[in-house]
């Protein structure tokens, strides 16, 4: 059985290597990223298996389809970037990695928080040039701030139990509540009004759908409290972006971490440090001194990339063997994730 990768890193090969050996797969590697335009790089496979970047949408499917493909396996969580109906209809089933590491991403959140809060970012560059001023670098007690948190699924949870350990007050919104959890967990469920209102550090959770999509906008900056954090590991398309640029430039918005940002597929992943940046949007957010990127590594941690090379390799196992597929996904599926 023959699985041809796209987008492809050097520590994908190495950690798919790994966990492939012995394993009776030919495995190819492409570095590009799968779209409409090359999709003849799969000729040959039984087996596609892409990432967040890659774009499998339905004339992606159809090509597929008429190369013979018989599986399309995403080695992350999310699968906005694949049209299931139209894998659906060409009878291709999809698999992904449900969950890798909900520790790796709620630990890049607290990262972010930390360094924005604290200013390690400013400090860092400070120090190297002989600069031990501590001029602009004022933070706050995590200790008595308030998080609010969008979405209470597994990455959330490790995240509320670490700002927990910092005393923070927790309030929490989602459209399926977990009241016994809230309890145990000792947060609140609230309004968004709420949550927006009383937050000091805002951070996002749920998947990117139809309803979510631009959430924070002009309306919801509106009703967030004056400095308010903002933290994004979730999906890039989450924020419109170019209201939080405005929220920055009025100063409502304190400080953002984003680890995704909408338009990332074009910058995100790759070196273009020897290239002139044309998306002016990124380019002003990277201008702002209290706004860190990060380029979609929230899940990037030794532990996580073993969990998807594993799981990953065990699904297209399953599919060989004609064993039920338990991490399929299929139209109608909620939840469309990074
Ligand atoms: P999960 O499926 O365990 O939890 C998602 C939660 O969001 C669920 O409780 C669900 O009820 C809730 N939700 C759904 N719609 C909502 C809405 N409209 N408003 C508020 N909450 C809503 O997902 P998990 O594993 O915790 O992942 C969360 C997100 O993190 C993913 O959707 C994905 O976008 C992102 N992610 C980012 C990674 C990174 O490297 N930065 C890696 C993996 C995931």
């Amino acid at each position: 059985m023959k699985i041809v990768f796209f987008g492809t890193q050097p520590y994908d090969r190495e950690s798919f290597a790994r966990a492939a050996a012995g394993l009776p797969f030919e495995i190819c590697y492409h570095r590009s990223h799968l779209n409409s335009n090359n999709v003849l790089l799969a000729k040959g496979a039984d087996v596609v298996c892409i990432f967040v970047n890659d774009t499998v949408d339905a004339p992606t499917v159809r090509g597929l389809a008429d190369l013979g493909v018989r599986l399309i396996a995403l080695r992350c969580a999310g699968f906005n970037n694949v049209d299931l109906v139209a894998a659906a209809r060409a009878g291709i089933p999809v698999v992904r990695v449900p969950a890798y590491s909900p520790h790796a991403v709620a630990e890049h959140a607290v990262a972010l928080m930390l360094s924005l809060n604290r200013k390690i970012h400013r400090a860092y560059w400070r120090t190297r040039d002989g600069n031990f001023s501590l001029h602009g670098l004022l933070g706050f007690d995590m200790y008595g701030k308030t998080a609010g948190i969008v979405g209470t699924g597994k990455i959330a949870r490790e995240l509320i139990r670490i700002l927990k350990g910092f005393g923070m007050e927790i309030l929490a919104n989602d459209p399926h509540p977990d009241e016994r959890y809230a309890a145990d967990a000792g947060i609140r469920y609230v309004s968004l009004e709420e949550l927006y209102r009383r937050s000091d550090i805002l951070s996002l959770h749920c998947p990117l759908t139809d309803k979510t999509r631009y959430m924070i906008g002009d309306v919801a900056i509106g009703q967030m409290k004056p400095g308010v954090m903002l933290i994004n590991t979730g999906r890039g398309q989450l924020i419109h972006t170019e209201a939080l640029i405005d929220g920055l430039k009025e100063q409502k918005i304190g400080a953002a971490g984003l680890d995704v940002y909408e338009e990332e597929a074009g910058y995100f992943y790759e070196d273009t440090s020897d290239c002139i940046m044309d998306d002016d949007v990124l380019a002003r957010l990277l201008s702002f001194n209290n706004v860190i990127v990060t380029s979609h590594q929230g899940f990037f941690t030794c532990e996580a990339l073993d969990n998807i090379s594993r799981t990953t390799l065990r699904n297209i196992v399953d599919f060989a063997e004609g064993r039920e597929l338990v991490n399929e996904v299929q139209a109608g599926t909620e939840n469309q994730r990074a």
